[in-house]
């Protein structure tokens, strides 16, 4: 399994480069047709489905809350009793397929994997007006009760750590552990204005960018060991962002003006689970004084581990170490 992936992750390197460089010379002079016809992205998310179903056994549900809002899951396509159910929120930057392709070979041994795309991200959408992570964590959960989840542990990154606390504080009697990983959940106007002003662009501007140059200030902020994009031409990266970004990006904007404009659901009190927060000691976009913070607030029940040498992106970074303290964390000891 472990070969398995570290082939799979070499295989994507060598992709991308030679895909960087055949298109160069086979493409120079035709930018709009290759915007038109997007082939490099479409062909990595095929191949992600592909590692999903074969190499970890998963399999794609999508469950129609009501006629306005449907969720969509990769879930096991066998679930064992015997395993917890760990749920996967994702962050901005991505969806259930590209946010945890460097972890989701480390779990699927372990856990029942239930992988959800938040609404406006891969496959999940709703109609209603509502951007608050309060209905994105009631969706996730009104998802996984239709796929007859009744307990699990939720291991939640960035933006999706906005949610998995929710999740958590609404369903006490669903969620047993939870993992919280580089997120902002908590973080006090002070905090967030300082964090800004240091960056030195908009959030809006830095998270759903519009332009190349715009995606790698994104990852140069937030991969600590940056590579894989520097040899990325431009026009790949236009096709992310015409995936990732452009999609619902009305809306994604909307998210985060909640996020960043309402007070009403900015509280946090601590939970009655146990919760560990795991932190990139070189995160840039929520640094280590935050998960600090984020401890206090969150009481007695709360245990920080820093992962060294890792930026806000640990699943990129450093998914080896994550993967084993979430199952430290939440795995029975064995005796
Ligand atoms: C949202 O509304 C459109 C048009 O009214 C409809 O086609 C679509 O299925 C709805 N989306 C969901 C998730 O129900
Ligand atoms: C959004 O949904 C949550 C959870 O259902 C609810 O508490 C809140 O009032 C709603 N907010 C708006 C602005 O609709
Ligand atoms: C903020 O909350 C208020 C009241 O719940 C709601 O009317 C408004 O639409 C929310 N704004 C955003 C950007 O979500």
């Amino acid at each position: 399994m472990e070969t398995l992936r570290l082939f799979l992750r070499h295989l994507l390197s060598v992709y991308f480069s030679l895909y960087g460089v055949v298109s160069q010379y086979l493409f120079p002079q035709f930018p709009k047709l290759r915007r038109r016809f997007p082939i490099f992205v479409p062909v990595v998310d095929k191949f992600l489905s592909f590692y999903f179903t074969f190499n970890c056994n998963l399999v794609q549900s999508t469950v129609d809350l009501d006629d306005q809002t449907t969720m969509h899951f990769w879930c096991p396509s066998h679930r064992k009793f015997s395993k917890p159910n760990l749920i996967m929120l994702h962050g901005y930057g991505g969806n259930s397929k590209w946010q945890f392709v460097y972890q989701v070979g480390g779990l699927a041994d372990s856990f029942n994997l239930y992988i959800p795309d938040l609404l406006f991200f891969g496959k999940s959408h709703t109609n209603r007006s509502n951007r608050t992570e309060t209905f994105q964590a009631e969706c996730v959960a009104a998802g996984l009760n239709r796929l007859g989840v009744e307990r699990c542990s939720v291991y939640a990154i960035s933006y999706g750590g906005f949610v998995g606390y929710r999740m958590a504080e609404i369903y006490p009697e669903m969620v047993e552990k939870v993992v919280i990983v580089s997120s902002g959940v908590g973080c006090t106007d002070d905090q967030k204005w300082e964090q800004l002003k240091s960056v030195g662009v908009g959030v809006a501007d830095l998270l759903l960018p519009e332009k190349p140059a715009g995606l790698r200030r994104l990852v140069q902020l937030s991969v600590h060991k940056c590579g894989s994009l520097k040899w990325a031409p431009d026009f790949t990266l236009h096709e992310f962002i015409h995936k990732m970004c452009n999609t619902n990006r009305k809306e994604k904007q909307e998210m985060l003006e909640h996020l960043l404009t309402n007070k009403t659901e900015r509280n946090i009190q601590s939970l009655s689970q146990e919760i560990l927060l795991i932190w990139g000691d070189k995160d840039k976009i929520f640094p280590l004084s935050f998960a600090h913070h984020l401890q206090r607030d969150l009481g007695p029940r709360c245990r920080l581990e820093v992962i060294e040498d890792s930026g806000h992106a640990a699943n990129i970074d450093s998914p080896e170490s994550l993967n084993a303290l979430i199952k430290g964390f939440i795995l029975p000891c064995e005796v």
